[in-house]
């Protein structure tokens, strides 16, 4: 039997559905989780599987995260502060979830004697880029956001730990993530607010900006897909990788679909300005030719992704309930 896989954030949106694709694959997969906003319901599958495990556990127990590390092969951490828009209210979380509990994986890692990991960043990195579709290589960007900030400061750690200590490394860098288990983004936001009022509907910005969002069936296939990336032989591996569609679409047309699926015609009332929020991106697209010349394609349209999590949505009302557990 192959070694068992470490996810962090395991109860999360991502990290549950790449644990139940690690399972389905056959392999056995120890979740890594504090709960923050991930759900047990989104782990209800894997907990039936004899080859599942759960540490409920923080990023800052660094005893426990290299006791459930132990004998593991790799990791593929996930576990973040995940939401970009709301940095500005409060300062340091991104810096400590996600750049100083990056840290504590990796000295985690180098404790257990973990040499292969897997590291969820994102397009956010890019920042103001002008470089479209924007490759792994772009001119290094300026930031615009904490949370970009803190994933790029993280990825120089994790480069860094490859060089010193033998890491093989693989950082994927998202697009926006859709489909089931979807708990917060504008998918959500928008279903939330036409559930309270189907009549109208605000839209952060001008609507015209263009984003690309990837479907999470495609994005855990990604990161599958640059986990057997870097052999045996190779310390020292840090490769990046983008995984995006090749396609983008306007917050309009977005929220077009998600209206249409819902059967639903509000007013739609815009904010204004060309960016959503401080530090949004008013124009996202990535370069993923890297990612595709290792066989991987995105199967799934924007639209299909955006149609598809609004079902999820419908057919899981209660996680409106509970209300988004992100801040
Ligand atoms: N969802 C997206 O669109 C998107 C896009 C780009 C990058 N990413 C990255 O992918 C990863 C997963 O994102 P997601 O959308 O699944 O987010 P999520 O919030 O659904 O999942 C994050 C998980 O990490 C756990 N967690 C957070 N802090 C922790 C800590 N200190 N200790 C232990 N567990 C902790 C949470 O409880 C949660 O289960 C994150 O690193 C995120 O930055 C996501």
């Amino acid at each position: 039997m192959k070694a068992p896989i470490l996810v962090t954030g395991a109860a999360g949106f991502i990290g549950s559905n790449l644990v139940d694709r690690l399972l389905a694959n056959g392999a056995v997969v120890v979740g890594y989780d504090n709960f923050s906003t991930g759900r047990a319901e989104f782990l209800a599958a894997a907990e039936k599987s004899q080859r599942f495990g759960l540490v409920r556990g923080d990023l800052f127990d660094l005893s426990k995260l290299t006791a459930a590390m132990s004998g593991c092969g790799a990791v593929i951490h996930l576990a973040a502060n995940a939401d970009v828009r709301h940095g500005l209210e409060h300062p340091l979380r991104d810096f400590e979830q996600n750049t100083a509990g990056t840290m504590n994986v990796l000295e985690a890692m180098r404790a257990a004697a973990v040499r292969d990991l897997v590291f969820a960043s994102t397009g956010s990195i890019y920042g103001d880029t002008a470089t479209f579709p924007t490759p792994e290589d772009a001119p290094m960007p300026r930031q615009t956001s904490l949370y970009g900030a803190s994933k790029m400061a993280a990825e120089g750690f994790i480069a860094a730990y490859a060089e010193g200590f033998g890491l093989r490394a693989r950082i994927c860098r998202f697009v926006s993530i859709l489909g089931p288990r979807y708990s917060h983004g504008h998918v959500f936001d928008f279903c939330r607010q036409l559930r309270a009022n189907s009549k109208v509907l605000h839209i952060l910005g001008d609507g015209r900006a263009q984003k690309s969002y990837l479907a999470v069936e495609d994005c855990v296939a990604g990161i599958l897909a640059v986990l057997q990336q870097g052999s045996e032989s190779e310390a020292g591996f840090c490769e990046t990788y983008n995984l995006g569609t090749e396609e983008t679409c306007r917050v309009s047309e977005s929220a077009q679909w998600i209206c249409e699926t819902l059967g639903l015609a509000p007013t739609l009332e815009y904010g204004g300005g060309d960016r959503g929020w401080v530090g949004d991106n008013p124009f996202i697209l990535l370069d993923t030719k890297k990612l595709q010349a290792l066989g991987w394609k995105p199967r799934s349209t924007i639209r299909e992704g955006v149609a598809n999590t609004v079902e999820w949505l419908q057919a899981n009302p209660w996680i409106f309930d509970e209300g988004a557990k992100t801040q």
